[in-house]
Order: C-alpha cells, then sequence, then structure tokens
C-alpha cells in the first residue's frame, strides 16, 4: 500500500465529520475520502446485522478506492461489526468506543460518577457491556441513551442554537451536577452538541470524547506500518453522503465548517 493513498471515514451521517476535523487536524498531510451514510441513518436503531450490511457496503467501495486504512468514525457501527471488518479487509480498520477509560483515568483511583451518553444500540451491545465490566467495580457509571440527539444533527436542527440546547437539556435536565465527574460523549454526533454541555455543566465536569484519541491510534498504526502521507503533500478531504439531495450537500460542509 502507498502512503500516499488516502483514508477512508465514514459514520452513519454527520456525526463523523467531528472526527474528520479532527483527523484534518492532527494529520494534515493526509488524504480523507469520508463518507456519511445519512439516507439510513440513526444506526443507533437498527439491528446489528443491518448495520453490517451497511458498513460492508461502504467499505468495499473504500477499497475498490485503494484506501489504506479504515476509520469506524461511529460507535454504533463499531459496536455492531467491527471485528467483521477486520475480517474482511485487509487494511487497518481503527474504530471507536465510548472513552470510559480516560473519563475513570481522571479520578487517579477516586472514584468517579461518569454519565456515558450513547446510541440505544451501542449501549445494549456486547462490547460496552466488556468495558463496563472493566470499570463498574470501581466507578459509578450511568449509561444514558440518547437517539434524539442523533436526529437532531441529522435533520439540521443542530444549526439553531434554542433547539440543540433543548436536545440537550431534555436528556440531561435533570442531573445533580455536583455529584457528576464526567459526560462521556460516546457517539460522534453528540460532538456537535459540546458547547451546550459545558454550558449546563459545571466546571467539574469534564466532557469527554474519544475524537483525539482515535487520531491518535491511527497515526500510531500508520507510523508503525510506514504508510504515513509524506510531510511534503498537501493533504485534503473529500466529503460524500449516500443522501445526494443538495440539502444535505449543504448540511454537511455547514457543519463541517462549524467544527
Ligand atoms: N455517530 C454514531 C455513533 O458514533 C451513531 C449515530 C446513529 O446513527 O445512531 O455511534
Amino acid at each position: 500500500m502507498t502512503s500516499a493513498a488516502p483514508i477512508g471515514m465514514f459514520d452513519s451521517g454527520f456525526g463523523g465529520l467531528t472526527v474528520a476535523a479532527q483527523l484534518r487536524h492532527d494529520m494534515p498531510h493526509e488524504e480523507v475520502l469520508f463518507f456519511g451514510d445519512s439516507a439510513h441513518a440513526p444506526y443507533g436503531l437498527k439491528t446489528p446485522d443491518e448495520i453490517r450490511e451497511r458498513c460492508f457496503s461502504i467499505a468495499d467501495d473504500f477499497m475498490a478506492k485503494g484506501v489504506k486504512a479504515l476509520v469506524v468514525a461511529c460507535n454504533t457501527a463499531t459496536s455492531a461489526c467491527v471485528e467483521d471488518m477486520r475480517q474482511r479487509y485487509d487494511v487497518p480498520v481503527i474504530g471507536m468506543e465510548p472513552a470510559l477509560k480516560v473519563a475513570c483515568d481522571r479520578g487517579q483511583g477516586v472514584r468517579q460518577h461518569v454519565i456515558v451518553a450513547a446510541t440505544p444500540l451501542t449501549l445494549h451491545e456486547h462490547k460496552f457491556a466488556a468495558l463496563m465490566d472493566r470499570f463498574t467495580l470501581d466507578h459509578d457509571i450511568t449509561p444514558l441513551p440518547c437517539p434524539d440527539l442523533v436526529t437532531t444533527v441529522e435533520s439540521g436542527r443542530i444549526l439553531d442554537e434554542a433547539q440543540a440546547r433543548e436536545a440537550v437539556r431534555s436528556y440531561f435536565g435533570g442531573f445533580d451536577w455536583h455529584a457528576v465527574d464526567a459526560v462521556v460523549l460516546g457517539c460522534t454526533h453528540f460532538v456537535f452538541f459540546r458547547k451546550y454541555f459545558t454550558e449546563m455543566c459545571p466546571e467539574n465536569v469534564a466532557i469527554i470524547d474519544g475524537n483525539q484519541g482515535t487520531i491518535r491510534h491511527l497515526h500510531v498504526i500508520l507510523e508503525a506500518l510506514g504508510d504515513l502521507a509524506p510531510s511534503d503533500a498537501t493533504g485534503g478531504i473529500t466529503i460524500a453522503n449516500s443522501d445526494t439531495s443538495p440539502a444535505v450537500t449543504k448540511r454537511s460542509e455547514d457543519l463541517f465548517h462549524l467544527l
């Protein structure tokens, strides 16, 4: 595989754009092909088999384009089928999972109360159960499925501050924030709400997402393979979507520029 080949990245829709923005920022020489599957979003309310079918179809297209790595910028798709993708493709497949370890480690041995916001599928799959098992004895963990936050992004309502704020409050308005240490944004769509979380929570509450860690992981893997783009490469991003309507194309651009 040539180091100048692009990196394929996809999500059920617009959420993965937050990961794409992190990739552009941290690895600016890389060429990125981003695909949002908005015509089939949300994934969080589908079955693992339905999601696997979509992921194979998207990733097969990326392979035909000669990508050197695949980033599954979606916690839900990762939960449903990352291992199947690793079996099927011979390029590195980087997945995402809620950054619960980062949130718990912040306590440096002190018991933490962590809210994990994610899609219903992510929170029901065995991958998350295994993650919970590692931390639940020493920490208080509250899983919170928030499917409407995904639709708030996909519909474009996120671009209206009052509606975006209200969507967050509808799930999080009832917490006693002084008894909470961190909120993990375990769905890439939720990263678009970061400023509303910051506005709502007192300073003692950390708002944590897995985007930076995912790109760091990608960097380590490509570096080990000698597949990082040359440092004189210009880099860039091409954004595509399964919904090719002008409204969705414009929404993709508007959301990417918000980041
Ligand atoms: N962005 C996705 C995630 O990280 C899933 C959103 C959805 O389609 O339900 O889990």
